[in-house]
């Protein structure tokens, strides 16, 4: 059995960030390691950069830095999370083996100085690295402090060099078995793009105009695949040493260059790095809201418990404007972090650089010193978790399961298509914004995952759905399920064939419609009426339901050139019943829409009557209501609660201060 992320969190939320003793002086270390007691910090990331640092040149070894802090911290009683230094080598690697640079897709090498120059096939860097974990995981896979491992940093660097383009083959090979297979699924009839010979073929450099879009999505899907065997390498390496340390490798949120359900699959502990926008404002909680989608996919990835491994303690610096978080909002985002299922807290970083590209990126420790409001907001966020602690290791109940897939993404991206307009990502947001605001707790879903744990299966946009899906949703809404379906959904293969029809016959039959006849975009800001009163935007079509037995329109277009023709449909298939939404309606529109069908397929929210912008999840045996509004609110209660961060009883209702957060138990 591999170890879990409760291997690390021994029963209690881990706290900290973070720390990279390289930059400073030692007797910083030691005023470093005093004030994360007093912060309340139990866990502390090193060695993420650190590779220059002990291998400063090649094969010579220099852990005195590494041995010292990790002493440090555990005589501290602070665990580690031990992170190898792949992520940056140093530029002696680069100098020395040029191959190891990653090219972009102009051929031109991306040179060091900065961080994530690797390519990922290059023999040389996997080479170099896995010495380098090798004796990074023999140093220290039994040292008292190791609490998990952390392999690289943020994956994501894609390749377009020569040793790249072999690799790439040797995938395809893999993938498609003869060349005649790969020509068929790339279609290379179109534009006479066939191949003759393997070694014909390259990643998608730039060319003349527009690439064959089956030939971007495989060499997404390789891109993929390549880093994560990166990252199984050390994983195996770190795990040899050390089989009862979790090992994990901070996602980007939402991040299109990885396969978030492939490399979840291979990680013990799935932990991911978020920075909201505080920009977006108390009143504009957008901010918030994209942490509830991003909370909700780790803990998906995950299925269960999950480590928040960076966020900022105030501003980033990597926004054209980077505002600092106002007084209470990384408390309120750190909470509703643990309310969405996070067992481990952490930032990006301890103490604020003095050098570098990231000096002016906000940290637990700020330049100011611990004298200032954001250290002091950490201190406190520190003395309050462990009132947290009855919810480690537990769930976050959702009969709501949000349908989500890469592939599918990167197929429906690309040039050439209906509407540039058509984001993938904002399209989903939309969508489990609108869940989000009606506290509709929801998972994320692999489209051919086990859907019976859900009542509510929502599909915002899936372009690409292979047919497995295909046959376990018709499955699932066949034996009592509901199924709301947005627009451009099962419209071509997982080679990006076109299906005919508009959209799979299968989902036709479950949606009960004869035809997608036509896409009708709407240009920016062009919206459409429908008889309803509400409005779409972004998409409309001319949809056929079927006849006699079809959908029924729920609403139909009002204004524009469908006007009469249905804009929302509504099937009973089997023992379930399907929607049909060909356009993006307005927020509001979308979360009664969601609701209606929530309600109708029998999920609620957890409490009925909450303030707007007030969310409410329940996970393990507490429920947490988090205000993201300036404004107080009172938010009323059916029964009685404790709240555990307080210790006030509340009978009827519960106040709630702006940015204010209540953990409360029956
Ligand atoms: C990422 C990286 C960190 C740091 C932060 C800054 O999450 O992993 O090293 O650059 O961004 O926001």
């Amino acid at each position: 059995m591999r170890p879990t992320l409760a291997d690390a969190t021994r029963g209690r939320i881990l706290f900290g960030g973070d720390w990279n003793p390289e930059q400073w002086p030692e007797e910083t270390w030691h005023e470093d390691v005093r004030l994360m007691r007093e912060a309340g910090v139990t866990l502390a990331t090193v060695g993420v950069f650190s590779w220059a640092s002990v291998e400063p040149r090649p094969g010579a070894r220099d852990f005195r830095t590494l041995d010292t802090v990790l002493g440090l911290l555990d005589d501290a009683g602070i665990g580690a999370c031990l992170a190898t230094p792949t992520a940056s080598p140093p530029p002696w690697l680069g100098a020395r083996h040029p191959e190891t640079l990653p090219r972009d897709e102009h051929g031109a090498v991306v040179w060091y100085g900065s961080r994530n120059h690797f390519c990922p096939s290059s023999p040389t860097y996997r080479e170099h690295a896995l010495r380098i974990t090798q004796d990074i995981a023999h140093r220290y896979g039994s040292h008292p402090a190791l609490r998990l491992w952390h392999i690289n940093n943020e994956y994501g660097t894609a390749c377009w060099c020569d040793t790249t383009a072999a690799h790439f083959r040797t995938w395809l090979q893999a993938r498609h078995g003869t060349l005649d297979a790969l020509n068929e699924a790339w279609g290379t009839a179109f534009w006479s793009q066939r191949y003759d010979d393997w070694a014909e073929i390259l990643p998608p450099r730039r060319a003349q105009y527009l690439p064959n879009p089956a030939h971007v999505l495989d060499f997404k899907r390789f891109t993929s695949d390549a880093l994560l065997e990166c990252f199984t390498a050390e994983r195996d390496a770190v795990t040899a040493a050390s089989p009862r340390v979790p090992v994990t490798t901070n996602l980007m949120p939402l991040f299109p260059g990885i396969d978030g359900w492939r490399w979840a699959a291979e990680e013990d502990v799935v932990s991911v790095d978020l920075y909201p926008d505080p920009a977006a404002g108390p009143d504009d909680p957008a901010g918030a809201a994209h942490g509830a989608l991003v909370q909700d996919l780790t803990r998906s990835q995950a299925r269960g418990p999950w480590a928040l491994m960076e966020q900022a303690a105030s501003a980033v610096s990597w926004r054209p404007v980077n505002k600092p978080k106002p007084p209470g909002l990384t408390r309120l985002w750190s909470l509703q972090a643990v309310a969405r299922g996070a067992d481990t807290l952490c930032f990006f970083q301890w103490r604020q650089s003095r050098q570098g590209a990231e000096k002016f990126h906000s940290a637990m420790l700020p330049h100011s010193g611990p004298r200032s409001r954001v250290h002091r907001e950490i201190r406190a966020l520190g003395a309050e978790l462990p009132a947290l602690d009855a919810v480690v290791g537990t769930t976050v109940p959702a009969r709501v399961a949000v349908l989500h897939d890469w592939p599918s993404w990167w197929a429906a991206e690309q040039p050439g298509r209906p509407s540039d307009q058509v984001s993938y990502p904002a399209v989903l947001a939309a969508w489990h914004h609108a869940l989000w605001r009606r506290n509709l707790t929801c998972d994320l879903a692999h489209p051919e995952a086990d859907l019976t744990p859900y009542d509510l299966l929502v599909v915002p946009q899936l372009y690409l759905l292979g047919d497995a899906a295909l046959d376990s949703l018709a499955a699932r809404v066949h034996a009592g399920a509901t199924l709301v379906c947005g627009f451009l959904t099962g419209v071509a293969d997982p080679d990006d064939r076109v299906r005919d029809g508009g959209t799979d016959a299968r989902l036709r039959r479950i949606l009960g419609l004869a035809a997608v006849h036509e896409w009708w975009p709407l240009a920016p800001g062009e919206t459409v009426t429908l008889d309803d009163g509400t409005t779409g935007s972004l998409w409309s079509e001319d949809i056929e339901p079927a006849a006699p037995a079809g959908a029924t329109t729920a609403a139909a277009y009002a204004t524009g050139p469908l006007a009469g023709h249905p804009a929302i449909t509504r099937h009973r298939h089997g023992a379930g019943t399907a929607w049909y939404v060909s356009t993006l309606p307005e927020p509001t529109a979308l979360a009664d829409l969601l609701s209606r069908a929530a309600a109708a397929a029998g999920v609620e929210p957890p409490l009925p009557a909450v303030p707007p912008g007030v969310e409410a999840v329940g996970r393990g045996p507490l429920l947490f209501l988090l205000n993201h509004t300036a404004a107080p609110v009172e938010v009323p209660l059916p029964t009685p609660y404790t709240d555990v961060l307080t210790g006030r009883h509340h009978t009827t209702a519960i106040p709630l201060p702006p940015n204010g957060v209540a953990a409360l138990r029956p």
